[in-house]
């Protein structure tokens, strides 16, 4: 108890022990010494294969699901160096989440490998996050949006086909749809916002860009022993060479883009993501000195880094649990199709109109975000000694709030919450709810996902053209194993039956 207490002698309202943190509460406190039993809960879990309609929650988050089961919903633990505490309550995640000066993200605190692939908006804070986030937005403004959908039908049409062309003769077959999933968020990202094309070179960018958040261990997993960080080691050393090929590849595309622009500017509907990064570059002109130069592309570098990584694995994570669900549902499956068949008819071209009235196919991509959502965690460091409530926070600790634990609890979405039921949806977010703001797939307040409409958009795209072109079911080999590795993936991979309609 002795590193808690030092946690709690903070812990102060007006000179008295808050409520919440009295000294009789129970508290986890975990030394170092006892790391191994948080990784033998890990290994223990993922070597349980659920059943399709169990809880998801203590396989992918066990340490945080016993630890609020044990100790609270709103739970101290002290891990190591820094003092944790678990956030459940929607109100307080709230809090936390619009108040984005005092509770700041994470990653100076996490582990160093990181910051080899967070960079650009996601890491800024204060007032150069704002600056960055309102030059952004336009990006994704719904007029901008609404041009990209032929380019996510046709990269859309490219997983499909290959599908197809795996179809025994009498037009079904097994296909594990995961890296195909991948790919295509992966195209849609490289060809609609940087307007480039999405070949082999660009999916070792995705993958290297993945993996290396995958080493950081951070998503729920706090084993790293403190000082680790600052070990060499062969995962370190690995990392920067992953690192140093995408940032050579991205330093190229920048390169080639700035050779272009000698040409001339494009117009405003062909301006792209990196048209945005290299502004300052092209109004500068000969004016900007050689340092502002180099800054200006490092950070147009660690932009591409962040957006190739933000766009790839969450897309990808929505559609492949998607597909499983609805692999499972076959009510739902039937359901869907039959609207879009209804709504799209015999168009075979996707507009923006035509998905934004698939409000089925709405309702279970909502479904989807708030049992599978695919960043089930956000973490923020508090930076001043803080009120959340009725707890008083003393500087330098670390909140977890646990989005897929919240997205399940009965108390707000009703006893069926671990149910896979769209309609709840059917009357928006709030009523499905309990009139509660608890729906957080994409995070809360001035830090929202900057590309949740884009994700939407993409999703439906390829959801409905799918629908149009197959049925499908959950292969034999199929094992419902969600797995935390920063995104929930289907740890065997996605083998569905599929059929051609
Ligand atoms: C289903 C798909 C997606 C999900 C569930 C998702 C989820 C999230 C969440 C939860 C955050 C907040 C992280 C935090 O506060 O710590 C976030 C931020 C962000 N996302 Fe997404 N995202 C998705 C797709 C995308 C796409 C397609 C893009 C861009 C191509 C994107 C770009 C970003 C960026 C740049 C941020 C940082 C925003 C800021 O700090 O101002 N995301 N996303």
């Amino acid at each position: 108890m002795e590193n808690l207490q030092l946690g709690l002698a903070g812990a102060q309202e007006n000179g008295k022990v808050p409520q919440e943190s009295r000294p009789q509460r129970k508290f986890l406190q975990i030394s170092a010494r006892r790391f191994p039993e948080i990784a033998d809960m890990y290994q223990e879990a993922n070597s349980k294969i659920l059943g399709p309609y169990d809880d998801i929650v203590p396989r992918v988050m066990p340490f945080i699901e016993k630890t609020i089961n044990t100790y609270g919903k709103n739970a101290f633990a002290w891990i190591g160096p820094r003092a944790r505490i678990i956030i459940s309550e929607p109100e307080l995640m709230r809090v936390v989440l619009n108040k984005h000066r005092n509770y700041q993200k994470s990653f100076r605190v996490s582990n160093k490998i990181i910051n080899l692939v967070i960079g650009g908006l996601v890491y800024f804070e204060g007032d150069e996050w704002s600056k960055s986030r309102m030059k952004l937005n336009p990006a994704f403004h719904l007029d901008k949006l609404k041009q990209m959908v032929p380019t996510m039908q046709s990269c859309t049409e490219n997983i499909l086909n290959q599908w197809k062309s795996k179809m025994s003769m009498d037009g079904k077959g097994v296909v594990d749809v995961l890296h195909y999933l991948e790919d295509y968020s992966g195209s849609v990202v490289t060809h609609s916002l940087f307007h480039t094309t999405f070949d082999d070179e660009m999916r070792r960018n995705f993958h290297y860009l993945r993996d290396l958040t995958i080493m950081t261990d951070t998503a729920s997993k706090p084993f790293m022993f403190p000082g680790a960080e600052y070990l060499p080691s062969e995962t370190k050393k690995r990392a920067k060479q992953m690192e140093k090929e995408v940032r050579q590849s991205f330093t190229k595309m920048i390169d080639q883009r700035l050779k272009n622009r000698q040409a001339g500017a494009p117009d405003a509907a062909d301006r792209d993501l990196f048209d945005l990064f290299l502004d300052e570059l092209y109004e500068g002109k000969n004016k900007l000195s050689d340092r502002e130069r180099k800054r200006i592309i490092e950070e147009a570098i660690a932009q591409t880094k962040l957006f190739y990584f933000a766009g790839y694995d969450t897309t990808s994570n929505l559609l492949v649990w998607a597909m499983i669900i609805l692999a499972i549902h076959q009510d739902w499956q039937a359901r869907a199709r039959e609207e879009v068949f209804q709504v799209l008819g015999d168009n075979n071209t996707l507009t923006n109109d035509g998905l934004s009235q698939l409000k089925v196919l709405n309702m279970i991509l909502h479904e989807v975000l708030r049992l599978y959502p695919p960043v089930m965690e956000l973490s923020r460091v508090v930076e001043e000694e803080t009120q959340l409530g009725n707890l008083l926070i003393p500087k330098g600790v670390l909140l977890q709030l646990p989005i897929a634990l919240l997205h399940r609890r009965p108390e707000i979405w009703g006893k069926d919450a671990l149910d896979f039921r769209p309609d709840r949806f059917s009357e928006g977010v709030l009523k499905a709810a309990n009139g509660q703001a608890a729906f957080m797939p994409f995070s809360w307040g001035p830090r929202i996902c900057i590309g949740q409409h884009f994700a939407m958009m993409e999703g439906k795209a390829f959801m409905a053209q799918l629908l149009r072109t197959f049925t499908f079911e959950l292969a034999p080999t199929y094992k419902h194993a969600p797995y935390a590795a920063f995104t929930i993936q289907p740890q065997f991979g996605a083998p569905l039956l599929m059929r051609k309609i």
